[in-house]
């Protein structure tokens, strides 16, 4: 048991350590939430505050972002946080071991509205295949967007992704927030009356031999 009284280390892990000191190592025993592009961090603290007996690892391609964040787990004195500066395909690819992840969070990933650079956005066949990779079987996945085209493209990478489970079948999404803590850029957006798509998904386990 960790001490309380002890003060928090750094909760930054560098994707090397974490792959070549072991996952469990860094991060803990299961089961672990990731999280995604977790820009101000709100929500992966506001989870990691109300579930102490979860690890919550959360991935980040901006440094400052990353930095600021880790200031924020450590004033907040949470144990169960590890925060990674890395690009999220290249945790998925090559740092997080198979079957590693209980529930997977990705809001408002970046939408690149523009055509050319439709290539650019994370959810893509190849980034589901590897989340597929290192989710635990009955895992859950929720992804949102405040983006109507984003919205279009992630139910038809979805839906055509093996293993995943729809669980707003026959509806490709709920507009309905999930009962979680709001991020101020949600609850901003939601005010001037606009809408969030909600997509939500278990992986199904492979089946039986
Ligand atoms: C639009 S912001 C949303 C932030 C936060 N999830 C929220 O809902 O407030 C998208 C975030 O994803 C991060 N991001 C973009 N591409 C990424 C990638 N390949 N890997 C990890 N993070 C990424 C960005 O730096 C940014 O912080």
């Amino acid at each position: 048991m960790p001490d309380s009284s002890e003060p928090v280390l750094t909760p930054i892990v560098g994707a090397e350590q974490l792959r070549t000191r072991g996952f469990e190592a860094c991060v803990g025993p299961p089961p672990v939430v990731l999280e995604i592009g977790f820009g101000r961090a709100e929500l992966i603290l506001e989870l990691a505050a109300a579930y102490p007996e979860r690890r919550f690892l959360g991935v980040e391609v901006s440094r400052k972002r990353v930095e600021k964040s880790g200031r924020r787990v450590t004033a907040r004195s949470l144990r169960n946080v590890k925060l990674v500066h890395t690009p999220a395909e290249y945790l998925l690819e090559r740092v997080l071991p198979e079957a590693s992840i209980a529930e997977c969070w990705i809001n408002c990933p970046d939408p690149w509205p523009k055509k050319r650079h439709h290539r650019r956005r994370l959810v893509q066949p190849e980034f589901v295949e590897q989340l597929s990779r290192v989710l635990e079987p009955h895992a859950t996945l929720h992804i949102s967007t405040d983006h109507q085209g984003y919205a279009e493209w992630i139910h038809g990478v979805m839906s055509k992704a093996p293993g995943f489970r729809n669980l707003h079948a026959p509806a490709p999404r709920s507009e309905t927030r999930p009962p979680r803590p709001e991020t101020a850029y949600e609850a901003e957006w939601i005010a001037e009356g606009r809408s969030i798509a909600y997509f939500d998904y278990v992986r199904e386990a492979e089946a039986e031999p």
